[in-house]
């Protein structure tokens, strides 16, 4: 079975995302490199898990790295608005700068849970790094917490897309691109 044959067109190629990646790196570097205390960066699990492993290797900084678990989505390729912690943190994040590390923010309902959870754990401040940014289809506002600043690669078209972390079903995730998948995939 080859995967690249469920995948319509190719939204942004490995070469550029790892090129945006790299930027979005330096930036993090710049911009936390005069705090006195380190970051903490969490992924959201499981789409996160490529982006964050891409992005901790273009940030020269000491940090932490942890995940979070959130479930919000079934099998289809809408959300179910209403997403739950299911996996706790390791790190201590009271007092920290938290780096939330998201594939996509979509409606921001799983976002605004995180930075809630994140925040009743006493971090100091809550900064969001997405890899992609879907404007169209948000339904949920959130905010940042203290000196937090918003992060994005790239916007994204109203698509489903998969690869680069993104699944649909649990499949996909390891296309090395971001692209969108055949609607006959998931409407069949
Ligand atoms: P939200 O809670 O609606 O903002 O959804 C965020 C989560 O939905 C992301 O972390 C993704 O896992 C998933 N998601 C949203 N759009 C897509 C997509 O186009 N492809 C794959 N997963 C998506
Ligand atoms: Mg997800």
């Amino acid at each position: 079975m080859d995967l690249n044959s469920d995948v319509e067109r190719i939204l942004w190629t490995e070469e550029q995302i790892l090129e945006r990646v790299s930027e979005l790196g330096s930036q993090l570097t710049r911009d936390f490199e005069s705090r006195a205390i380190t970051p903490v960066l969490v992924g959201v699990a499981t789409g996160a898990f490529i982006f964050l492993a891409d992005l901790v290797r273009k940030i020269q900084l000491p940090m932490n790295v942890d995940f979070v678990r959130v479930e919000s989505y079934g099998s289809g390729t809408v959300s179910n608005g209403k997403p739950k912690i299911s996996c706790d943190l390791k790190v201590d994040v009271r007092g920290r700068h938290v780096i939330l590390v998201e594939d996509i923010v979509d409606t921001g309902n799983t976002l605004s849970c995180v930075i809630d959870y994140l925040k009743s754990k006493g971090a100091s401040s809550i900064s969001v790094c997405t890899l992609l940014d879907k404007p169209a289809r948000r339904k949920v506002h959130f905010e940042l917490v203290g000196e937090g600043k918003y992060y994005c690669g790239f916007e994204c078209p109203d698509y489903f897309v998969v690869g680069y972390g993104f699944d649909f079903d649990e499949q996909y995730r390891n296309l090395p691109y971001v692209g969108v998948l055949k609607p006959e995939i998931y409407e069949s």
